[in-house]
């Protein structure tokens, strides 16, 4: 059985599959709307989320199977100490295919250990978001016709940004792309990304604390949202939240072909001016979240083939 809980249990090539069949499905929906009849999934949400819960209930129901489960930990036994473990034994029994969102780290890996059947991971605490790095991958390469030669700034909250772990954790495979790291420093990578990532992989990176000095050189801008939820501090988080706003003037100075990305939901990070800018792709990136995960809900229950 096969689970996706890092963007890098899927090799290159099997990414490569599953993007092209994600195109595929994003130029015909309709010819997949049966693909999954008969077949469940488990949506087991501990922690709050609109877009991936929802893509990944709206891809299954795309496929014509059908959905059930959580949107919050207070709802599910896990609100009488049920652990993750005996909470996938019991799913086990009711679904054919899970996505789990847990506000602990490595939830989902614990889940993946007892089930009986695949689990996705759909977000643990400031670790990964594999099915939002698809997304953006998906998003980078239909917008730019490849994933390698170009230069991305990450901008925001890296330090509990799990979007942004996972997507340099894929990106390095790629040929030549250069990262730009932008973030105050108390919000900059965590070293296990800086040194084991980063470093350890020879990759071209610099970080840098202002946009402005930067913004003409990128071809991609990965904007993110302070995360809140992670900080210990209210004082530090308010002090954090307003660092970095993109608005028409910033946007002035960078490439007719730089895209904006964020994989949202967006606090003030981006003024609402910038949305209707040709280079604002954030929305498109939303509909292709839901085109990939109906691509990886065919592949974990090896129905890709068929299709
Ligand atoms: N991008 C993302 O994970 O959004 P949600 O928190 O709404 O699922």
């Amino acid at each position: 059985m096969k689970h996706l809980l890092s963007p890098l249990d899927l090799s290159v090539d099997e990414t490569e599959d599953l993007l092209n069949l994600a195109s595929r499905i994003a130029k015909n929906p309709e010819k997949f709307s049966h693909c999954c009849d008969g077949k469940k999934l488990a949506t087991l949400f501990y922690e709050p989320s609109t877009r991936t819960r929802l893509s990944f209930e709206a891809a299954m129901i795309n496929l014509g199977g059908s959905v059930l489960g959580f949107s919050s930990a207070d709802s599910s036994s896990a609100s009488k100490g049920e652990s993750v473990s005996d909470t996938i034994r019991v799913i086990s029994c009711y679904a054919d295919i899970c996505a789990m969102r847990h506000p602990k780290e490595g939830a989902p890996m614990v889940a993946a250990e007892k089930s009986g059947i695949p689990v996705i991971n759909a977000g643990d605490g400031g670790h990964q978001h594999p099915t939002q790095t698809l997304t953006d991958l998906m998003t980078i390469r239909e917008l730019r016709g490849s994933l390698d030669n170009f230069t991305i700034g990450l901008c925001g909250d890296l330090k509990f940004g799990r979007t942004v772990h996972s997507l340099i954790r894929s990106l390095i495979r790629y040929k030549n792309v250069k990262f730009i790291l932008i973030s105050p420093k108390e919000l900059r990578v965590p070293d296990y990304i800086r040194e084991d990532v980063l470093i350890h992989n020879n990759v071209e990176f610099e970080e840098v604390e202002r946009l402005e000095d930067v913004i003409p050189q990128l071809d991609i801008l990965y904007m993110t949202r302070v995360q809140k939820e992670r900080f210990f501090s209210e004082d530090e988080y308010l002090r954090m939240k307003d660092f970095y706003i993109l608005n028409k003037e910033k946007m002035a100075a960078a490439k007719d072909n730089m895209y904006v990305l964020h994989p949202l939901p967006r606090v003030n990070e981006i003024s609402v001016e910038i949305d209707d800018d040709p280079r604002a792709a954030y929305f498109k990136q939303v509909q292709f979240g839901v085109y990939v995960r109906m691509a990886l809900i065919l592949t974990l229950l090896g129905l890709d083939k068929t299709v």
